[in-house]
């Protein structure tokens, strides 16, 4: 028997449809609502709003569980790759051999950008933020294939573009790079992997080719994989809600990539190294931060801990932090904002401010500081979130036009404003 619930609207009663996910999730189904009763629900900030159903991400924010198409978070990174990962979650499973060699072989096919759109990077100014610059430009890339920005595209069109992007967007994020630290523009070698690749255009002078070693490409593998997907979060649904207009996918990856940008989501890997950096720069007195963060007359908040899923350890932030210490012992490399952000950590997590509200570190708490080791500039932490989440956005956008019936996104409002008044003209209406 169809399970359901009963709501009781002014004396009247309504029963609504319960919809069970596999995994034991249950939400009530209010879709027919407003059209039945004249009632809409109100959920300021979505925290208890299902806006799709979703076979591509769970995530148990009480338990500490994320999985990607039933694959757990800790697996995917101990034992797959990051293109092997983009597969998965685009199209649902991980791939065969004859499949991966496929799709592999199409992405790096397109590891070029037109040789016109070079002198757009010329034109921003040298101290542009690499997030403007990457968003801009990959809405940009519409330009240049407009037999793409089809609303109703075939199997082998929406190939093509899914292809173009996760390959192009290597050399955007590459370009904005060297826009910033004003050196020429490396070219893609497209026998290189995906990783490897991005790496040579970013690091390869004039002067030097750069050749990653083995412990730097499995970090950076790992975070990408890290990114790649967190179901319904602030970018993802934007991107979803910008491509339910059937806008093109190269537009709403744009507007994904601003949302991502913000301090609270993903901006919040640079704001993390900025906090660390003014902690270590003021003596590394990391208690009276806390005591900052605690206090509600200060506006500033420990960056890099609290989620609005996880209530939990975020398990992103416990596998980035044993490659964080792998990374630098590798390296060499003692920065001391890692030993600051360990006793932060500590500290937090033994207070009853964060105990009481489930605060624990996030996804951005370690993972600038082993951007930082491989020598990536601050402002390009969020470039480099933003080229990891990349098939996360593209797997619900495929999965969002694909889905029969879809509709536009169209949340309802309850209007709080003056009731219908008269017009005075601008002569009658007195002064202040
Ligand atoms: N430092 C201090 N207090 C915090 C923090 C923090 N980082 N995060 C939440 N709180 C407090 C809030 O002030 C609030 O306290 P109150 O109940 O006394 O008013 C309580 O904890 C609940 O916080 P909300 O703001 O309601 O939580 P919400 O789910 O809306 O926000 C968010 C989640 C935006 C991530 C928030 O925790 C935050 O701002 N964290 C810092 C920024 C950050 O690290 N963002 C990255 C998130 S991961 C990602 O997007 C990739």
């Amino acid at each position: 028997m169809e399970k359901t619930a009963q709501l009781e609207i002014e004396g009247r009663p309504y029963s609504l449809p319960i919809v069970e996910g596999t995994e034991d999730e249950k939400a009530i189904d209010v879709q027919r609502l407003r059209a039945d009763t004249g009632y809409i629900t109100l959920d300021p900030s979505y925290g208890n709003t299902g806006a799709c159903v979703s076979t591509i991400t769970y995530i148990d924010g009480d338990k500490g569980i994320l999985r990607y198409r039933g694959y757990d978070i800790a697996e995917l990174c101990e034992r797959s790759t990051f293109m092997e990962v983009c597969f998965l979650l685009i199209y649902g499973e991980l791939p065969t051999d004859e499949e991966f060699s496929r799709f592999k072989e199409r992405v790096l096919a397109h590891s070029l950008i037109h040789e016109d759109m070079k002198s757009f990077f010329q034109s921003y100014p040298g101290h542009a933020h690499p997030m403007a610059i990457l968003s801009a430009m990959v809405c940009s890339l519409s330009v240049y294939h407009p037999q793409l920005l089809k609303a109703e595209q075939t199997g082998e069109e929406r190939e093509e573009t899914i292809s173009r992007l996760l390959s192009k967007v290597r050399v955007l994020a590459a370009f904005a790079y060297k826009r910033s630290v004003g050196e020429a523009f490396v070219y893609s070698r497209p026998e290189l992997d995906y990783l490897a690749n991005f790496l040579h255009m970013m690091f390869t002078t004039p002067m030097r080719t750069y050749e990653p070693d083995s412990v730097v490409r499995k970090a950076l593998d790992v975070l990408f994989i890290i990114h790649a997907d967190h179901e319904q979060n602030c970018s993802t649904s934007t991107v979803r809600m910008v491509g339910s207009s059937k806008a093109n996918l190269f537009a709403a990856i744009s507007a994904g990539i601003c949302a991502l940008w913000g301090p609270w989501h993903g901006g919040a890997n640079q704001s993390v190294i900025e906090m660390l950096e003014e902690i270590h720069m003021a003596g590394g007195n990391y208690k009276k931060f806390i005591e900052k963060a605690k206090d509600k007359n200060d506006p500033f908040r420990l960056m890099g801990f609290g989620h609005r899923v996880y209530k939990n350890y975020d398990p992103r932030a416990e596998i980035i932090k044993k490659y964080c210490d792998q990374v630098l012992d590798h390296l060499g490399i003692n920065d001391p904002t890692l030993e600051i952000a360990k006793g932060l950590e500590e500290a937090a997590l033994t207070d009853q401010y964060f105990i009481e509200r489930k605060l624990y570190p996030n996804v951005d708490f370690y993972s600038g500081i082993i951007y930082r080791a491989l020598q990536i500039p601050t402002n390009m932490f969020t470039v480099m979130f933003a080229l990891g989440r990349l098939p996360g956005w593209i797997a619900h956008w495929k999965e969002m036009i694909e889905e029969p019936g879809m509709r536009i996104a169209r949340p309802r409002q309850v209007y709080m404003g003056a009731t219908r008044r008269d017009y005075v003209p601008l002569a009658q209406r007195g002064s202040n």
